[in-house]
Formats: structure tokens, sequence, C-alpha cells
């Protein structure tokens, strides 16, 4: 957890959040840089004990939480990046991420997304079919270049996830079927403009226990195996994103386990390994500060009306996805409430039945473990501003995005003159 109280205020590292949503206003995302270098260094380390530091690269998925800041903090610590769209690839270099550790996946990259990628000299492009194969070749071949991919392949394993977060059952649209795949690296290797190199998983992400992970790396294996026995120079594995973190009980496995567990079943293929973590490097690491607007008494509910609402958070709306609330000062909770936020829909609700302190209008919270697919998933939903981001280390802190304003989001529309 990234925060704590100290003087019965809630602080992130040294600094009471209060300043900050004085400062800044509400609502605001808060990350702690602390936290932030500790989760990256947790996977380095964890890692580093069971393989050599060369024989793997961390490729933080930048989908998780893009700010700028965040991706130069992380480059600084060695991270490369997982990138999932062109913005993304700007993102990254931005960041100083370097080309040679940055990985394309995604399941529809465009012509121009996938020139561009070609043309820098990305780590590697992940592809997911095989006309997405033929275009890289083709595209390869016009920029004289030639690609190093690996193909993501669905194991058809249940990660025992979210249903809308799931992606390596036979149904989801992601990777190539695994029965196929030694068709398509014979097909690749015809190509003049690849090189499959690799061979990529992503079963989907918030997963809690190690066993669908290893169903699937041992699918990986075997796959691997097979491809070399025809012939196949496969030189690296990737394992797709992260664990699961703590949202309120889960229990996600010890990354010392989860490494044990890559080097028991991956190391005996002597491959460079890459891994795509995003959640568990950021989730923790952030919260979104609210302020009370209203307490208002329905019929049968106390409901806690926030500033903060699905458009900066849309977590719980989208998967029912749990986020505590911390309130700023520390008291005992004994009044249950709704949490919600002011967008007019139901769905625009944080908790339902919480017990909490007494809160009244005014008052700050923490909406904790917002880290990760917090602001990067935010709308304007309303004509709501997209939020400010602050990150924190020790006892400074900066703006590391602006609150957006309603002039921001209004500039772009147009009124057509046969409207107007
Ligand atoms: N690699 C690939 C190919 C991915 O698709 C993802 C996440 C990751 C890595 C990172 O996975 P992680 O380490 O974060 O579990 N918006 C959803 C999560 C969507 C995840 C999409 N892919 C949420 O808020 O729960």
């Amino acid at each position: 957890m990234a925060t704590q109280y100290r003087n019965n205020s809630l602080c992130m590292e040294e600094v009471a959040l209060d300043k900050i949503a004085d400062q800044f206003g509400t609502p605001v995302y808060c990350y702690s840089a602390d936290r932030i270098e500790k989760n990256f260094n947790a996977y380095r380390k964890a890692l580093g004990l069971v393989m050599p530091d060369s024989g793997f690269t961390i490729c933080y998925a930048c989908k998780a939480n893009s700010n700028l800041a965040v991706l130069r903090l992380l480059q600084k610590q060695g991270a490369g990046a997982d990138i999932v769209s062109g913005g993304e690839l700007y993102r990254a270099l931005k960041g100083g991420i370097p080309v040679s550790k940055i990985v394309f996946s995604g399941v529809g990259k465009s012509e121009a997304e996938l020139e561009e990628a070609i043309r820098r000299g990305l780590f590697q492009i992940n592809v997911e079919s095989e006309p997405e194969l033929e275009m890289i070749s083709r595209l390869a071949v016009r920029l004289r270049k030639k690609v190093t991919v690996a193909f993501r392949v669905n194991p058809n394993v249940d990660a025992r996830t979210h249903a809308k977060i799931t992606t390596g059952k036979k149904e989801n649209k992601f990777g190539v079927d695994i029965r196929q795949a030694p068709a398509l690296y014979a097909r690749a290797k015809k190509l003049p403009g690849v090189e499959a190199a690799g061979v990529a998983v992503h079963i989907g992400s918030q997963l809690t226990s190690l066993a669908p992970f290893r169903k699937a790396y041992m699918r990986v294996a075997e796959l691997v195996k097979t491809l070399r026995k025809q012939g196949h120079n496969i030189t690296r594995v990737d394992l797709g994103g992260g664990i699961g973190i703590t949202y309120k009980d889960e229990t996600p496995p010890d990354l010392s386990l989860y490494a044990a567990m890559v080097r028991d079943v991956i190391g005996p293929l002597s491959v460079h390994v890459i891994i795509e973590p995003g959640r568990s490097i950021v989730g923790d690491a952030g919260v979104l500060l609210s302020r009370v607007v209203q307490v208002k008494k329905g019929r049968d509910k106390k409901f806690l009306i926030l500033d903060a609402a699905m458009n900066d958070l849309m977590r719980p709306s989208l998967y029912g996805a749990y986020h505590a609330i911390t309130p700023f000062k520390k008291a005992k909770a004994k009044t249950l409430y709704d949490v919600v936020g002011p967008v007019c829909e139901t769905g625009d609700t944080f908790l339902i039945d919480e017990k909490l302190p007494e809160l009244k209008a005014g008052d700050l919270v923490a909406i904790m473990t917002s880290g990760a697919y917090g602001a990067v998933m935010s709308s304007n939903y309303n004509t709501r501003p997209l939020a400010a981001e602050v990150l924190v280390k020790g006892k400074k802190f900066a703006l590391v995005r602006d609150c957006q304003t309603v002039e921001d989001i209004v500039a772009r529309d147009k009124i057509p003159g046969w409207v107007a």
C-alpha cells in the first residue's frame, strides 16, 4: 500500500494528501514514485534470482498507466515497454525507453502503426494473425528491414479472472490457435521480411493464482520444443502480463514463486524471457483523491456522493471492481454508505453498503489502488474534464498532468455552417 496514516492524516510517502487536494483540486490522481520503483524492482529481483540479468526483459505494459513521468521513472530503473498502439509507441519513446526494449502487442494494429514500428526497429512485434504476418513482411520488405516477430498463441486456458479481461480462451479474439502455430511458423519462414524467433502468450489480467499461468506456459514450452524439432530457431518467449494485486481480499502469489515456476517451466528452453507486467507495477502505487459533495439520505440508503465519478475511474462500473475508500482522517467505521459519483447513471457507483466513518460534505477520501487502469481509461462523459495527476517522491510532489479545462474539451467541437 502506498499510503499510511501519520498524525491522523492520510499520507503518500511523506506528503499529507490534503496538501495535494488543496493545491490541485479534486478529483486528482496521486502516484507514489517509491512504490512504483519498488514494484518494478521486485520483478527484477525475483527474476534475477532464477536467471541471469541478460536472460530477461521487463517490458512494462504502458496501457496500465502511460503518464510520461511514470514511463520515465520506470525507464530509469531499466524497464522496457509493451505497447499496443502508435500513441503508446510515441509515449514510450518520449519516456526515453529504447527501441531495443519495446514490444508491440495488440490484436488490430493498423498499417500505419506497423510501418512506424518497423521503421523504428522495435525489439519485437507480436503477431496476432496470418494476414497481419503477411502485412508486416510486405512493409518490412518495402522499408528494407527484417522484423523479429513472435506469434501470440491462444492456448485455450481459463485465467479464472473477470470475463472482460480474460484473453486466452479459444472464444477470445486474441492470439492464433496454438494448434495452428506450426503451420504459421512454416509460413513465416517463407516470407522475406520477418524472422519468427519467439512465442508469446497472455491469458488475461488480474490472475490471483499461479495455476493458469503454469498451464499456459507449459503449453508454450511444448510448442517451442515442437517448433525447434521442425527447424525453427526459437530464441525468445514472451510470457505476457504480470500477476494480480490485492484490491480487497485477494492473495496473489508471491513473485518468488512465480519466478520459480518460470524457471521450472521455461528455464530448460534457454530462451530470452520477456514479461509485460502493468497492474502489479502501478496499481497499488496510486489513489484517486476525491471530496464528498453531499451526503444524501434515500429511503433506505445513505449515499455518499463524491466529486469523482465513473468517467475518472471506470473499473467499478465496467467490471464491478472493488476499490476501497479510505478517509483522510482516521475514524471508526460505523455508517453504511453507497458511495457514488455525480454522473447521471446508476452505474456510477463505487461501493454498495460499505461501512465507513461518518463523513460530511467537503471531507477528503482516497479511492484506493487506482494507479493501474485508472487515469488511462478515463473519459469526458458528462463533459467532465480529465483529472490532474500528481507524482509523489518523499517530501516532494509535482503535477505530472494538468487537469483539463472545459474549454479544452469543447475546443474540438465544430458547428457546420448548414447548422449555424
Ligand atoms: N500484455 C498484454 C498483451 C496485455 O493485453 C496486458 C493487459 C498486459 C500485458 C498487462 O497485464 P497486467 O500485468 O496489467 O495484468 N482494464 C482492465 C485490464 C485490461 C488488461 C488488458 N491487457 C482492468 O482495469 O482490469
